[in-house]
């Protein structure tokens, strides 16, 4: 694992464009696995400009969501969808049928779930992933747990990610208790990952990161020590590594 520490958000976010900018500009048809949440929002900017300014072209890149909540529809202002598209899809030259969010309302999710596997592994799986980090390690929403899913499933959230993720809703009751997410093994397949975790919030789960070296469930993002190419890029707040908690 490789670890780049910016001084700030601005630059992790402009340290991970760049990474984004050059493998977009070296692979045109490249197939991307993309991440929600508050830290890629400054990488997303930055890649809106980058479309403009004519650096990069994404008519022929496919991309696929990492997740999804359960019972929210595309059009809900905190779906996942409706995020990408504000944020992102809205704003480049992305073809619509080139990008994939994981539905939030579908009947069947047995068949639903093993579908979305599927159409990764057609697409020729993922070239370059996005990742956050929840506070308490998880990846997508593989939450910790005694055991953990391989492939595309859905989880109920724990009781930690609905409470730290209930700011972005008027109140906590209004979080869904299910999402959809990509699963462990989904993202430890994906060529080349990228993962970015900002403010102080994040500096327990990176110094575990960095110190700890075993890989468990119950620390989900621990599994990215067995991947061959995973770049963490941090600011330097998540990266105090003398703090008193850990
Ligand atoms: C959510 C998402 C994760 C994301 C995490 C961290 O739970 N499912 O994919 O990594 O939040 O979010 P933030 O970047 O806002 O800290």
């Amino acid at each position: 694992m490789k670890f780049i520490v910016k001084k700030n958000y601005d630059e992790v976010s402009k340290a991970a464009a760049e990474i984004f900018i050059i493998f977009l500009q070296n692979n045109p048809k490249a197939v991307l696995g993309l991440a929600t949440g508050s830290t890629p929002l400054g990488l997303y900017s930055e890649l809106i400009k980058a479309y403009q300014e004519g650096s990069i072209d994404f008519s022929e890149v496919r991309t696929f969501n990492l997740d999804e909540y359960v019972g929210l529809s595309a059009e809900h202002e905190n779906s996942y969808s409706f995020y990408m598209k504000s944020n992102l899809f809205n704003h480049i030259n992305i073809k619509k049928e080139n990008y994939h969010i994981p539905s939030g309302t579908e009947k069947d999710y047995a068949i639903y779930c093993a579908e979305y596997e599927k159409m990764i592994d057609s697409a020729g799986g993922i070239d370059l992933l996005l990742l956050g980090v929840g506070e308490n390690g998880h990846i997508a929403f593989n939450e910790p747990s005694t055991r953990l899913y391989s492939t595309t499933h859905i989880i109920d959230l724990s009781e930690d990610t609905i409470k730290v993720n209930s700011r972005f809703f008027q109140s906590i009751d209004e979080v869904p208790k299910q999402a959809i997410t990509m699963g462990i093994g989904t993202i430890m397949k994906a060529k080349k990952i990228v993962l970015l975790a900002t403010g102080r919030k994040k500096t327990n789960v990176i110094n575990k990161l960095i110190n700890e070296r075993y890989i468990t469930t119950e620390f989900p993002v621990s599994f990215l020590r067995a991947h061959r190419d995973v770049t963490v890029i941090v600011d330097e707040e998540a990266a105090n590594f003398h703090n008193d908690k850990y």
